[in-house]
C-alpha cells in the first residue's frame, strides 16, 4: 500500500501479533483502544477510521459506523460469531462486514469435548471437593457421573464446529443425531449422524451441545420448555453462545434436577454471569474460552488483518458475511 493512500485501521481492543504485523507490513496507520474501552472512548477511536477490527465485546452498532464517519469500508471481525455486528447498519452505510471462520473450529470443538467431560463425569465439582479438603477417600457411591461410552449425542447446528465436535466424539457415541437448517449427507455417511426434529433429538441425547449462531432465530432456543423435554441425567453443552439458552430456565432446570448437568462457556450478559449460576449444582462454567489456543487466535487475528487489508484496496475480502 502506498505511503499516500495510508488508511487507518483502528484495533478496537486487542489484536494478536500475527495480526498487527501483516498490518504494519501492509503500511497502514494503525490506532489501538484496550481490553476497557468503553463506549465513549470507542466511538472517539474510531473516528476516521477505513477499516475497524472489532471483537465480540465490542457493539458495532450505528452510533459506531457513524462515528467512524463516511470513510469506514470494513469491519473485520476478529471472531466467528458476528452477532455483536448490526448488519443492517452496515449494509446501509456500505460498509463490509467479515469473520474469521475455520481456524478457530478445532479449538471450540475441542473446548465443548472438554465441557462435555468435565461436566458428565463432575471433574471440577470433584476437585474442588478436594482441594476444599473435603474427600474422605474413595466411595462406591461419590460422584458419579455420565458415561459416554454408548451415549447418545445430540448436536444443535451441525456447521463446522459442530461437525468438528461430532468427529470427536465420534468414537465413544453410539449415536450422533442432530438438527440443522439443511441435511447434512456428508456428515451422515461418515459419522453415521441422524437428521432429527429438534423434539426428538431433545427426548433421547444423554447429551445436547449447542453449535448455532446466535441470530433472532437462535434466541432462547433452549428455555423451560426444551429443558423439561431433556433426559433427567442429559448434559447441556453452550460454547455458541449465550443468548441460545434461557439462563434462569437453565438455573431452574439443574436446581430441580430436571437435567443432569451442564457446561457452559458463554452466557447471555457476558462478562457478568448470574449468581445462581456461579451457584448451580452440576454446573461447569469456563469464561469464553473457546478459542482460546495460540494456534486458533494467532490465525484469527491473521485472517482478520487479512480481511482488513483486502477490502481496503477495493477486493472482495475473502470472509465477507455482509
Ligand atoms: C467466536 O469466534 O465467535 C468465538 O466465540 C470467539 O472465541
Amino acid at each position: 500500500m502506498s505511503e499516500s493512500a495510508s488508511p487507518l485501521v483502528v484495533i478496537c481492543r486487542r489484536l494478536m501479533p500475527a495480526g498487527t504485523i501483516l498490518l504494519r507490513e501492509a503500511g497502514v496507520r494503525l490506532r489501538q483502544g484496550g481490553l476497557d474501552v468503553d463506549a465513549a472512548e470507542l466511538q472517539a477511536l474510531v473516528f476516521g477510521a477505513e477499516a475497524i477490527i472489532a471483537d465480540p465485546t465490542v457493539p458495532v452498532d450505528a452510533a459506531l459506523l457513524d462515528a467512524a464517519g463516511p470513510g469506514l469500508r470494513v469491519v473485520a471481525n476478529f471472531a466467528v460469531g458476528y452477532d455483536n455486528v448490526d448488519l443492517k447498519a452496515s449494509r446501509d452505510r456500505g460498509v463490509a462486514v467479515t469473520n474469521t471462520p475455520d481456524v478457530l473450529t478445532n479449538a471450540t470443538a475441542e473446548l465443548a469435548l472438554e465441557l462435555t467431560l468435565a461436566a458428565a463425569r463432575r471433574t471440577t465439582e470433584a476437585e474442588a471437593a478436594l482441594r476444599d479438603g473435603h474427600w474422605r477417600g474413595w466411595d462406591p457411591g461419590a460422584m458419579l457421573g455420565l458415561e459416554l461410552s454408548g451415549a447418545c449425542i445430540g448436536i444443535i447446528g451441525l456447521g463446522r464446529i459442530g461437525t468438528r465436535y461430532a468427529e470427536l466424539v465420534r468414537p465413544l457415541a453410539a449415536e450422533i443425531v442432530y438438527t440443522a437448517r439443511s441435511a447434512k449427507p456428508g456428515a451422515e455417511v461418515r459419522l453415521g449422524a441422524r437428521r432429527v426434529p429438534l423434539e426428538e433429538l431433545l427426548e433421547s441425547s444423554d447429551v445436547v451441545s449447542l453449535h448455532a449462531p446466535a441470530s433472532a432465530d437462535t434466541e432462547h432456543l433452549i428455555a423451560r420448555a426444551e429443558l423439561d423435554r431433556m433426559r433427567d441425567h442429559a448434559v447441556l453443552v453452550n460454547t455458541a453462545r449465550g443468548s441460545l439458552v434461557d439462563t434462569t430456565a437453565l438455573i431452574n432446570a439443574l436446581a430441580a434436577g430436571k437435567i443432569g448437568a451442564a457446561g457452559l462457556d458463554v452466557y447471555e450478559q457476558e462478562p457478568d454471569v448470574p449468581h445462581g449460576l456461579l451457584h448451580a449444582p452440576r454446573c461447569v462454567l469456563r469464561p469464553h474460552i473457546g478459542s482460546a489456543t495460540h494456534t486458533a487466535r494467532d490465525a484469527m487475528a491473521a485472517l482478520a488483518a487479512r480481511n482488513a487489508l483486502v477490502a481496503l484496496t477495493g477486493e472482495e475480502p475473502p470472509n465477507r458475511v455482509a
